[in-house]
């Protein structure tokens, strides 16, 4: 069995749409289907860059990385841009055989072609087996922060 991880491409479409509801069931399909697009479009709805690589194997998709550029994330040095990992996905069945390592492999490699010299990510407090696979790769916990957020009127 042969695993290519490569930039998205627009026959991907369909596929992708359904891993990006996958990981985020509570945003829309409409919304995913936006973003997609606006990648496809080289048009990403992001003031730095940002892209997906997908992961295929066989010919099927199975699994997906977003990942861009943030101009700072916790903990990071501030002088430079750091290459954040917006979401990250692998088919349930065929997770633990390193597809989610060689995603990561794709956005670091993109991420230094881009002038970063460090990396970033996120993940839901509870959610303990991104944490490990997280530090399985290499990054660290970086405090302890609960996020807020207040539109400006
Ligand atoms: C997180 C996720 C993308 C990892 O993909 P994967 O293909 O299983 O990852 P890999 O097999 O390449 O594993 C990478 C490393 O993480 C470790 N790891 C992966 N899943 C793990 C788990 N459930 N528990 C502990 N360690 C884990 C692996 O052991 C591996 O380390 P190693 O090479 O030293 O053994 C996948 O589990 C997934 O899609 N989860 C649901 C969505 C999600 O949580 N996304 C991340 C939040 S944005």
């Amino acid at each position: 069995m042969t695993l290519t991880v490569r930039p998205v491409e627009r026959r991907d479409y369909r596929d992708l749409l359904a891993m990006l509801v996958a990981l985020w069931p509570k945003e829309s399909t409409r919304d995913h289907g936006r973003q997609i697009r606006s990648i496809l479009n080289g048009k990403p709805r992001s003031i730095l860059p940002l892209t997906m690589f997908v992961a295929e194997r066989d010919g099927a998709l199975v699994g997906f990385v977003e990942v861009g550029l943030r101009s700072h994330a916790n903990g990071c040095d501030p002088v430079r841009a750091v290459g954040f990992i917006e979401g990250w996905y692998v088919a349930s069945h065929l997770r633990k055989q390193g597809i989610g390592r060689a995603l990561f492999a794709a956005a670091e490699r993109w991420c230094r072609s881009h002038g970063c010299r460090e990396m970033a990510s996120d993940t839901w407090t509870d959610h303990r087996r991104s944490v490990k696979a997280h530090v399985a790769l290499g990054y660290a916990v970086e405090g302890n922060f609960v996020n807020f957020r207040k539109r400006l009127r």
